[in-house]
């Protein structure tokens, strides 16, 4: 065969931030490197039993055939039903509610669905890199909306989405809980948003893969839960991935008005069967059994942030900032006066822990570390003791060359 030809789009992807660091991490540790990873959104609690018992025992009932290429009736009824309790949202599990293999075959299905060539993504700056490729394969373009740090929280309001606005816009794309800034969107920040997708008649793509790892009190609320209009305009991505700590199941469902989950399905059957039949069993079991364990699960978050944000307390020219829900603490190292890239390699070749820099999320990231706290126990102790003192000899250096 002669030279390959791959098809120019390829040319247009890229491998996600995590996948990035993780080909360095595995050279490191080749050359013997000792390296502690608070980098992934991995959550390190296993699957509740009474999950992985559903899956047991639907396997011996011989759920191994084809699923519904929609989704399994019973896990889409769950799934209307959770929808229903948790959010008051009302979905009808024939026709407006769709299974996919995590969100992220939901994510490219709803893309694959909406855009054509040309089109453009509205998409918060910084934001959880993997959108990016996607929008790029179906043919559309990103476009950063920059976001800001106010009182300790990034947030965007109505007036960036509308400096970033031309008429190519077809999307606004929302991750609520937010990815890698950890933010949870307020009311009155989603009607903003969603007043500003009327204006244009734009859709709104909302990953909720977060939604129940709030803290504080917090309570995660759905775009789709404004208002009927606002039902009509979402399309709802969410997984089991995070909630009943499910990442290799890949499991997940999205929910829009019949039209879109039409479109969704067909695209979706030229890639996918679907999770597992019995996956999507032990899915329906997770949905519809007692949610304590997703409790108890988001009060361990909340304990292990607070010990991020403790750890990283009174290093000069270090501020962490309070992530309001999801699994990632940013912190902000711009005055030690290096891109969050240089500081990332340092901690990875000098201090032996892995975190992601900022700039791997948009421009906006740019002077955050982004420090996951999904690995709890030892790990997270012996990571953060690493992230302290590699902090430290960064701010001691920095002051060093500023009297030089
Ligand atoms: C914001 C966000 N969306 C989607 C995903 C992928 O989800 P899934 O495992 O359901 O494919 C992740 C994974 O980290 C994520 O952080």
């Amino acid at each position: 065969m002669g030279e390959t030809r791959l098809a120019p789009r390829v040319a247009g992807l890229r491998p996600t931030a995590v996948n990035q660091v993780l080909r360095e991490v595995k050279q490191v540790q080749s050359a013997g490197g000792d390296l502690v990873s608070l980098m992934r959104g991995q959550p390190d609690t296993p699957t509740p039993s009474h999950i992985v018992e559903a899956a047991h025992q639907a396997l011996r009932a011989g759920r191994t055939g084809y699923p519904d290429n929609q989704g399994e009736p019973g896990l889409r009824r769950a799934i209307a039903e959770r929808l229903a309790l948790d959010h008051g949202l009302e979905y009808d599990p024939n026709q407006e509610i769709l299974v996919t293999d995590g969100a992220t075959l939901g994510l490219s299905t709803a893309l694959a669905a909406l855009i054509e060539p040309g089109d453009e993504v509205l998409v918060p700056d910084p934001i959880y890199d993997a959108y990016e490729s996607p929008i790029r394969l179906w043919g559309g373009r990103s476009v950063a909306v920059p976001s800001s740090v106010q009182q300790g929280r990034f947030c965007f309001r109505r007036d960036a989405l509308e400096r970033c606005y031309r008429p190519s816009v077809r999307i606004v794309l929302l991750n609520t809980p937010w990815n890698p800034v950890g933010t949870v969107l307020t009311r009155d920040e989603l009607q903003d948003i969603l007043d500003f997708a009327e204006a244009h008649d734009l859709f709104v793509l909302s990953d909720e893969i977060y939604e129940k790892l709030v803290y504080d009190g917090r309570t995660h609320l759905s775009p789709a839960a404004l208002s009927t209009e606002a039902r009509r305009r979402c399309i709802v991505v969410n997984s089991l991935s995070k909630t009943y700590a499910m990442t290799g199941w890949r499991v997940g469902y999205c929910a829009g008005s019949a039209e879109v989950i039409a479109a969704m399905g067909l695209v979706l059957q030229q890639s996918s069967r679907g999770p597992a039949t019995f996956v999507q069993d032990a899915a329906e079991a997770a949905l519809r059994s007692a949610q304590s364990c997703v409790q108890r699960m988001a009060e361990e978050y909340q304990a292990r942030r607070g010990l991020v944000l403790e750890r990283l307390r009174d290093i000069p020219g270090v501020e962490a900032l309070t992530p309001e829900g999801g699994l990632f603490v940013m912190v902000d190292v711009r005055r030690l006066g290096r891109s969050s890239d240089e500081v990332r390699q340092y901690l990875l070749h000098e201090a032996g822990v892995v975190v992601i820099h900022g700039a791997a999320y948009g421009a906006g990231g740019e002077g955050t570390l982004r420090v996951s706290f999904a690995a709890g126990g030892e790990t997270l102790e012996r990571g953060l003791d690493r992230l302290r003192n590699g902090l430290l000899r960064l701010a001691e250096a920095g002051e060093r060359e500023a009297v030089e």
